[in-house]
């Protein structure tokens, strides 16, 4: 018999319980079903330390990420995503871009890139896309206003990008601050169990 394909959600939310994360247990349980072995991790709950543009993660050569001189939990974390057959990427929004603690996140994504002093720019190590990746967004203002003002799910796509994984869908939910405990609504939750499906390769 065949491993389960494994689906591993990194959740960029201040709140549990709220909109990003009953979006993401949706996607998890219908990827579930399918059989996928489903794992959630929350950024709040970890202890990742900001970039600080050493860049001693970015020198040597290869297709393996660089080492970041920094102890925290960031290198655990980047191998359960990299263990991982398919990534889901989610943040609310806040002042028209991800979490600050997504964006931390995202900084650290540098050790993908191979960047030595004297090169003008970063060059991604490894370019293959062998995973799949849903990015999932929420915010205040309607989806379709929010979409156009930021670049928030096209930031969370690079993300996606350098762990190697090509996003296969986006759920980007507007209006997601008109209740204190709002709940997801019928058409988000077909939408996130179609995209749940669509992470395992199936529908
Ligand atoms: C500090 C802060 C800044 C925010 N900035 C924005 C914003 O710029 N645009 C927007 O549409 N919503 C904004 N919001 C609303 C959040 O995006 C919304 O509450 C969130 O998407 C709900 O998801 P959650 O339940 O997972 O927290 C902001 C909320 C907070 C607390």
């Amino acid at each position: 018999m065949n491993d389960p394909i494994k689906v591993t959600a990194l959740v960029g939310t201040y709140r549990k319980g709220g909109m990003i994360d009953s979006a993401v247990d949706e996607i998890l349980a219908s990827a579930r079903e399918e059989g996928a072995e489903v794992g959630k991790i929350y950024l709040v709950d970890k202890s990742i330390e900001f970039c600080t543009n050493c860049r001693a993660c970015t020198q040597k050569p290869g297709e393996r990420r660089g080492e970041c001189p920094q102890h925290d939990e960031m290198a655990a974390l980047l191998d359960e995503l990299e263990r991982s057959d398919a990534i889901i990427l989610a943040s609310s929004m806040n002042f028209w871009t991800v979490t600050a603690i997504m964006k931390r996140f995202m900084e650290r994504l540098v050790c993908f890139a191979y960047w030595p002093w004297g090169q003008a720019g970063p060059k991604t190590r490894d370019t293959r896309r062998d995973k799949r990746a849903v990015v999932v967004c929420s915010s205040a203002a309607p989806a379709i206003l929010a979409r156009l003002r930021t670049r928030m799910s096209g930031l969370l796509k690079t993300a996606a990008d350098l762990l190697g994984a090509r996003t296969v869908g986006v759920l980007f939910m507007g209006l997601s601050a008109m209740k204190e405990h709002q709940k997801l609504s019928e058409r988000q939750k077909r939408k996130a169990r179609l995209l749940g499906k669509r992470l395992v390769g199936k529908g």
